[in-house]
């Protein structure tokens, strides 16, 4: 799928979302829909997850849609956790050539990792996306999801 193509399905996804959470003001259940959406609009996203930072430096699994991924992960752990401890976007086109991995699922190939920031500094938790494609996201994914992640922290800010 080219860049094109992401940005219009993302562009679907986004006015959806618009739509069915305008008048949501429950944090879950807008993470809920959101990975809903996404997961089942792009035919590479194999595992399409929330985890919510709980305490100064532990990840906690929030609403997803994949087989289950792992409960905890701390900030010092995997891709997640490197999201969360350097507030950056992770984009990993092969996850075996990433030092610290985690593997919750053998045929996770690549992922990408977009944290959840207040504009205040918090890190509410991160958007984990996972393909079994090698290299299967790219910029296109990167600006769409963060931007998806920044309407969130806007709208909840506390989580
Ligand atoms: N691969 C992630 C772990 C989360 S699960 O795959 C759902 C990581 O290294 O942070």
């Amino acid at each position: 799928m080219d860049e094109r193509q992401k940005t219009e399905i993302y562009e679907q996804v986004r006015t959806r979302l618009a739509a069915l959470l305008e008048a949501e003001d429950d944090f879950i259940a807008a993470q809920a829909t959101v990975v809903s959406e996404l997961h089942h609009s792009f035919p590479y996203f194999d595992w399409t997850g929330f985890y919510r930072t709980r305490g100064a430096d532990l990840l906690i699994i929030g609403p997803y849609q994949g087989t289950h991924g792992c409960l905890r992960i701390p900030f010092s752990r995997g891709v997640c956790g490197a999201a969360a401890r350097t507030r950056q976007t992770q984009l990993v086109p092969d996850v075996s050539l990433f030092d610290g991995h985690i593997a919750c699922s053998s045929s996770t190939r690549s992922e990408i990792v977009v944290p959840i920031l207040t504009s205040d500094g918090r890190v509410l938790g991160v958007l984990d996306v996972d393909s079994n494609a090698l290299g299967a996201f790219s910029g296109a994914d990167q600006r769409e999801l963060e931007a998806i992640c920044a309407d969130l922290a806007r709208r909840f800010p506390r989580g």
